[in-house]
This record gives C-alpha cells, sequence and structure tokens, in this order.
C-alpha cells in the first residue's frame, strides 16, 4: 500500500512537473527508528513565562540539545530542528507581538521536518479577561503556523495548567520527536489533577517495561502497528481480534512475544471474557487501547438498520462495555491509560458515514464522560486518525482517496505506525496529567476543526 502520487513526485520527471503545475509536493517525513536520537539537531527555546525553567529542565531530562534564545533571536545562526515558545508570559493582546519577534527570524533557520512547540496556559484558568484572550489566541496562530510552515514540519499547541509544570516531559519529547511526524495543529491540555502521579519511566527507551497493554483489532493495520510500537517500548501486548484473523493475530503475538485472545468484541460475553483472561493470565493490565473498528458506508437515505447497528456496536458499544466492565472489576492498574481509537469523520462529520461518524464522536464522549472520574493516576484520551494508508482505505474509490490523502498540510496520507506513536505517548507513564485530550492524527487536515 504505497503512494503512487508521492513515489512519481519524487521522480525526476515528477519534480519538474510539480515545479511548472504548483502540484501537491508532500515530503518523505521524518520517522523515528530504534537507536535514533529522540530529536536529531538543536532546539531553541525562547519565551519568558513560568514554563521556560521547566521546558528545559525536561529537555536536559530527555537528553535534547538545546539553546536558551537571546531576547531578539538573530536570523543567522545554526539551523534548527526545534523550537519552543513559552507563551504563558502573554497576558495581554498587545504582548502576541512577542509571537511575531520571536518566530519571524527564525523561520528560515528551521530544519526540514522541524518542530515547534508553544506552551500557554490553559484560557479557562486565567487570571484576567485579557489573559484569558490572549492565550486564546495562541491556537489560531499555532494552526496557521501549521498550515503555512512546510517542509514536513509540524506545530502544536500545549496547554499547561498552574501546578503542572513538572510534568511536561514525555509531551515536549513526543512533540518534538519524529514520532509526531503526522500530527500538526493540535492542542493538547495538560493538567494538574494528575501531575504528582506521573512517574519518569527508569528507562527512557522502554517506558512500558513490565507493562501490559490491551488492544483490540491487533492482527493488521493500524491495530498491528500499535502492538508493535507497544512491543518496542517494553509492554506486554494481549492481541484481540476476531476469530477469522487468529492465524494473523497468533503469528503477531508471538513473534511479538505476547498473548491473544480471538473473539468478537460485539459478542455479549465478550467484556466477561476479556475480564476473565486478563484476570486469570496478568492478573490486571496498564493500558487498554480501543482500536477495532469498521466502516459500513451509505448515505442515510439508503442506510439499513443492520448497517447501523454494527458500526455503533464494534466503533463505540464495545470500547463502552469493556472498559466499564475492566475498571468495575479493578482489572486496570494503577497509572493505567484507556486510549480510545476516533476519526476525523467523528470531528468533521462526512458524506455518507452518519453511523461510522456518530460512533467516533461518541468515542469522544466516552472521554469526556469519564476524564473527571477516573481516579489513581488513571487516564483516558483518544486518538482521531485522518487519512491513514491501511486496508481499510484502500478500500475508498480512487478519487476520493486521492482527494483524501492530500487536503492536508502534509499533502500525504499518514501511515499506521504515527497513530500507534501518539497511543504510545499516552500510555507512557510520565503521561499521567495528559487527561482527556482528543489528538488528530491527521497531518492538520484542512477538513473540520
Ligand atoms: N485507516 C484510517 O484512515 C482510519 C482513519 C480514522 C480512524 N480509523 C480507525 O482506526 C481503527 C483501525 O483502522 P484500520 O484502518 O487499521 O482498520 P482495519 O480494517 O485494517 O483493521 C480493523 C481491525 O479490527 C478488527 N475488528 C473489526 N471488528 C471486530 C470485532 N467485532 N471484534 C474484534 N475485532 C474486530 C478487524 O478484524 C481488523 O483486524 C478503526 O477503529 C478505524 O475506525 C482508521
Amino acid at each position: 500500500m504505497t503512494d503512487r502520487y508521492q513515489s512519481f513526485t519524487d521522480s525526476p520527471i515528477g519534480k519538474i512537473f510539480v515545479k511548472n503545475l504548483g502540484l501537491p509536493n508532500p515530503m518523505k517525513l521524518d520517522r523515528w527508528h530504534d537507536g535514533a536520537p529522540l530529536v536529531d539537531g538543536t532546539v531553541l527555546v525562547g519565551g519568558s513565562g513560568r514554563l521556560a525553567e521547566s521546558a528545559t529542565a525536561a529537555l536536559g531530562t530527555l537528553g535534547v540539545g538545546f539553546q536558551r534564545a537571546t531576547e531578539t533571536p538573530s536570523t543567522e545562526g545554526d539551523k534548527l530542528k526545534g523550537l519552543v515558545f513559552d507563551a504563558t508570559g502573554l497576558t495581554t493582546a498587545g504582548d502576541l507581538i512577542g509571537l511575531q519577534s520571536f518566530f519571524t527570524p527564525l523561520m528560515r533557520r528551521l530544519q526540514a521536518c522541524a518542530r515547534v512547540v508553544v506552551l500557554g496556559t490553559n484560557p479557562s484558568e486565567t487570571e484576567s479577561g485579557s489573559e484569558r484572550i490572549a492565550q486564546r489566541a495562541l491556537e489560531g496562530f499555532t494552526r496557521s503556523l501549521g498550515k503555512e510552515i512546510g517542509k514536513g514540519s509540524t506545530v502544536n499547541l500545549v496547554y499547561v495548567s498552574p501546578g503542572a509544570e513538572g510534568a511536561i516531559a514525555s509531551t515536549l519529547g513526543f512533540f518534538l520527536s519524529p514520532k509526531s511526524a503526522y500530527v500538526s495543529g493540535q492542542v493538547v491540555r495538560i493538567g494538574a489533577g494528575g501531575s504528582k502521579k506521573a512517574q519518569q519511566a527508569s528507562d527512557a527507551t522502554k517506558p512500558l517495561h513490565g507493562k501490559i497493554a490491551i488492544v483490540t483489532g491487533a492482527s493488521r493495520g493500524i491495530g498491528e502497528q500499535i502492538a508493535r510500537v507497544l512491543h518496542r517500548d517494553g509492554a506486554t501486548v494481549l492481541g484481540i481480534d476476531v476469530p477469522q484473523a487468529a492465524s494473523e493475530l497468533q503469528a503477531l503475538m508471538t513473534e511479538l512475544n505476547g498473548d491473544f485472545l480471538t473473539l468478537d468484541i460485539t459478542g455479549k460475553d465478550a467484556p466477561a471474557r476479556i475480564a476473565a483472561h486478563v484476570k486469570k493470565t496478568f492478573g490486571a493490565v496498564d493500558g487498554v487501547v480501543h482500536n477495532a473498528g469498521i466502516t459500513r458506508d451509505k448515505k442515510l437515505a439508503n442506510m439499513s438498520e443492520d448497517r447501523w447497528a454494527s458500526v455503533i456496536a464494534v466503533n463505540l458499544t464495545a470500547p463502552e462495555l469493556i472498559t466499564q466492565e475492566l475498571l468495575d472489576q479493578g482489572l486496570i492498574n494503577k497509572n493505567g491509560r484507556i486510549v480510545g481509537v476516533s476519526s476525523i469523520a467523528g470531528i468533521a462529520g462526512n458524506v455518507g458515514q452518519t453511523n461510522y461518524a456518530a460512533s467516533k464522536a461518541g468515542v469522544i464522549g466516552l472521554v469526556d464522560s469519564l476524564a473527571d472520574e477516573l481516579k489513581d493516576g488513571i487516564t483516558v484520551n483518544a486518538v482521531a486518525p485522518g487519512f491513514i494508508i491501511t486496508q481499510m482505505t484502500a478500500a475508498v474509490p480512487f478519487a476520493t482517496r486521492e482527494v483524501g490523502q492530500r487536503m492536508n498540510a502534509m499533502s500525504q496520507g499518514g501511515l499506521p505506525v504515527d497513530v500507534a506513536e501518539t497511543i504510545a505517548w499516552y500510555l507512557n507513564p510520565a503521561s499521567t496529567a495528559v487527561n482527556g485530550n482528543v489528538v488528530r492524527v491527521c497531518g492538520q487536515m484542512m477538513l473540520g476543526a
């Protein structure tokens, strides 16, 4: 499943076409590989607020090379792989000029696939109306910069609650590294609630060492990559899939020294069977990733009851009931993680997908309904993939597929590993303060918010 258009634009003749006709020019994105540094280059840290010190401390912990920016950064100097700007000191609309004075001179010093992270204060936690306005303005700034920066670079905004200053390392590590290759224009909130329970992993290369994670729909596509990445990070994976996928699932879980269970997650007894298996085999789990999902597209005028019901059952009711069963039986360990796989369709809507979009918006509802209730450092978050190249999207008609792949700031579809890396960041034991978020893995798709 390759992107044939991207292969064409990489060819000598393709380069001429792109240049002369102004066609979209997808850049080969940096992706992290085993043994690579977290950030391959220097990060410049600027701005003056309550987070600049914590940011440099976090970069030190992560082993990322950084420099502190002078008040007026120079257009001249070494190329930079990343920029971190502490915007928490911007408390009026007039202060926003600080964004222009920091970023404008640096834009031409950025390497390809650069990373920009702006740190702010959640607007609802500011101390004055004018500070709230200024902090809210950061969203427009980061989303626009994400769309104009190009060359495979990303721009994200992280709102950090007062009191959560010490809980930003895993999030900075993710957004500054190639692990966030296809995540741009996002707004993430780090709350103070769980910040004291965040645990730094003892081995940074295996942050999930000793952890057990369930992944549903693990036999192929995005689920397979989630299983691979969690295993890479040290977790033992319990893969779940339908009986028809048993041989692929078994082969993958054997390769990953994991465990597997074949069942239909919509079965009446599925939550109880999963819970019983977890209890017997592991005692409890540290992560549950609700990845299994289906589409049964039809315009609503032609939608049968069966198409509607099956999509809601797999994508929404099963994650809800399985989560509830595991929580009710106390089978999710302290500092555990629940992750829903939503979709851009659940945010922006899509023709022919009223059933699917309802189910995927419901997954966001699941996050909202649990985020404030969970105890003991357990978090719930979701990813909302955009166009990810898998067997599911291979079934999309050619023209729709082409439009889907190009209509984003990266002019290309994402890879399953991009979704998997985002989930690995949520599962990191240091991400306890990352709760109640929905992060789109969509290359900053032009559709929707
Ligand atoms: N591919 C994309 O572009 C994209 C975009 C947005 C969201 N998503 C979501 O990401 C997730 C994975 O998508 P994918 O593209 O890898 O799909 P896929 O069809 O390749 O894989 C889905 C997996 O879920 C399993 N599954 C389906 N019904 C099940 C059931 N009742 N019980 C147990 N397992 C079941 C399938 O057997 C399969 O292994 C889905 O939730 C999908 O909605 C995908």
